[in-house]
């Protein structure tokens, strides 16, 4: 899945640096809003014809991205607000076809009390897919912040009880003073000793005539009162319920019956309205950052993100996130893996903004965005891992970070008759003298479309330092040396390992000599036929 939380182009939350066509200052000149002499004839305010055009440009390239990447089955999330509402859902039916809109998640997280016409006090979240037809035609969540402490709540009052009566009054008492924030599950006012519990009217069978037979109150013996058409299971299926103790009785014989439906089977769906105090997002960063009043601005709440990735991700899926701010999804994805024991995985895509130099945070020691994001997750990770460290022990938290960067290979401007003999040695490596090994093998990783998190190790051989890549049946999957001075020695060492490397790389230039470059392919297609040699 893919969640993305862009500027709302409020006016001042938005950066532009992407080159147009038409690059600003000569529009400005065309459109008149600059003379000759460059000087601004008008504000760059709301009323500059730019305004939504702007915004839109930097948000269609990567809106089109976004559907590139998804998987046919994935879905892209979208928040924005009434500034540029009209105009992201032009570009979604643009971009993923007006057959693919799955519906529009109106948040509502804020109380206006300001004197206006409407007060604003939602904000939408639009839900696209790669492909409608692909996507799952339910969504069913078994994972929510209210079930979970309702699940605890009831673990630790069957834990202080043995008397049903004393365990039923202690619940009531609590569930009187919490009903009025457990939302869709304020009807969940029972307990035993297997949990919380409510009584749920899905016997019914809405519709159409269903089963009809007698159940008898389990006091007055009297068949109870059926329901309008009947009952939704087969008399079997009820005695088996009945056995169970699945199903509960009004005081007499004149209330339909019910069936028990505990708290932890109870399943959540997306619900097009939410209710979720927005002011929940810095209060989540600030528990991570108790040193930084305001670490980031508008964070999301961790728990909106949770909810839409228990929805919309399976456990293995990877989450991606291009305006990732201070990473509240990288948490969230964090969070509900150690909650539901999943293993999804998260890339966050962050321009390298500058904080304000009047931040908290730039006075911090947080220079830009990307930092901040980092820190999070770091921090999230570390808190995560220690609260469920005995439910999850096993929490993958770790994370690698890449930054966009020009080639590693030297730009080429010089035709041949342009360069004359003296240059030559010059010419003979055709990397650039400032790129690392690392760098290096990024390059190699992204060519031969490998994963880039995957476990990376570096050893040294015959003198030479050397990458290890690891896939999951190959822990040499990619081997990579871009050391000079390359021998035989460590080709055929190379060349022997086992298991036998998959694809093995070298630099052009860090042969010992063009007899080792040239033995190389040799080498390899005697000791191990399969492996892929490449130098670059
Ligand atoms: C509303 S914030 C995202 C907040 C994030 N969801 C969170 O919970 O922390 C928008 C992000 O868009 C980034 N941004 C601003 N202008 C941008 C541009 N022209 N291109 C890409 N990202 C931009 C900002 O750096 C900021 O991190």
């Amino acid at each position: 899945m893919i969640y993305i939380d862009p500027p709302y182009n409020t006016g001042n939350d938005f950066i532009y640096r992407d080159r147009f066509a038409e690059d600003a200052d000569s529009f400005l000149r065309r459109s008149s809003q600059k003379d000759e002499e460059g000087n601004r004839l008008v504000a760059n305010t709301e009323a500059n014809g730019r305004f939504h055009s702007d915004w839109l440009s930097m948000m269609y390239p990567r809106l089109k991205l976004a559907r590139n990447l998804l998987r046919d089955d994935g879905v892209i999330f979208v928040s924005i607000d009434d500034n540029e509402t009209a105009n992201i859902l032009r570009l979604c039916v643009e971009v993923f076809g007006e057959e693919n809109f799955v519906g529009t998640i109106i948040w509502k997280n804020v109380t206006d009390n300001n004197p206006t016409n409407i007060a604003t006090e939602h904000e939408g979240i639009h839900v696209y897919a790669k492909s409608r037809l692909s996507l799952e035609s339910v969504w069913k969540s078994i994972a929510s912040t209210i079930k979970n402490a309702l699940i605890r709540i009831g673990e630790e009052l069957a834990q202080k009880h043995s008397d049903l009566d004393e365990l039923q009054n202690e619940y009531s008492s609590w569930f009187k003073e919490n009903k009025s924030q457990l939302g869709a599950l304020d009807r969940y006012k029972y307990i035993d000793f297997d949990g919380v519990y409510t009584g749920n009217q899905s016997v019914h069978n809405p519709g159409k005539e269903g089963y009809r037979y007698d159940v008898l109150h389990k006091e007055t013996k009297m068949p109870c009162k059926e329901p309008l058409m009947g009952y939704r299971f087969p008399e079997e299926a009820m005695e088996r319920l009945l056995s169970e103790g699945k199903i509960l009785f009004g005081k007499d014989h004149n209330k339909i019956i019910e069936l028990k439906v505990y708290a932890k089977d109870y399943e959540d769906k997306l619900s097009s309205v939410f209710d979720l105090d927005g002011r929940t997002g810095p209060y989540d960063l600030k528990q991570l950052f108790p040193e930084i009043k305001r670490a980031f601005s508008n964070p999301k709440p961790i728990s909106l993100l949770e909810r839409l990735l228990s929805f919309s991700a399976s456990s293995t899926d990877i989450c991606l996130d291009l305006f990732a701010g201070s990473a509240t999804t990288a948490h969230a994805v964090l969070q509900l893996n150690a909650e539901d024991g999943g293993n999804r995985r998260f890339i966050m895509v962050q321009l390298p903004e500058p904080c304000d130099e009047k931040s908290e945070a730039f006075k911090a020691g947080y220079k830009t965005i990307a930092e901040i994001g980092k820190e999070r997750i770091r921090r999230a990770g570390k808190k995560i891992k220690e609260e469920s460290a005995a439910t999850a022990p096993n929490l993958d938290t770790g994370f690698r970070v890449l930054k966009i960067d020009s080639s590693n290979m030297r730009d080429v401007y010089y035709t041949p008759d342009a360069i004359d003999q003296k240059e030559l040695p010059g010419f003979t490596d055709n990397i650039k003298p400032d790129r690392t090994s690392e760098d290096l093998l990024f390059q190699v990783l992204l060519d031969w479309g490998v994963d880039l998190s995957l476990p990376i190790r570096r050893e040294t051989r015959q003198g030479k330092s050397v990458f290890f890549v690891a896939e999951e049946d190959n822990e040499n999957a990619l081997v990579a040396c871009f050391d000079t001075g390359v021998d035989e020695a460590l080709v055929k060492e190379l060349a022997k390992l086992d298991p036998r490397p998959r694809r093995v790389v070298f630099r052009d230039t860090g042969f010992a000599s063009d007899a080792v470059k040239i033995n190389v392919e040799q080498i390899f297609r005697q000791l191990s036929p399969h492996t892929e040699v490449k130098a670059i």
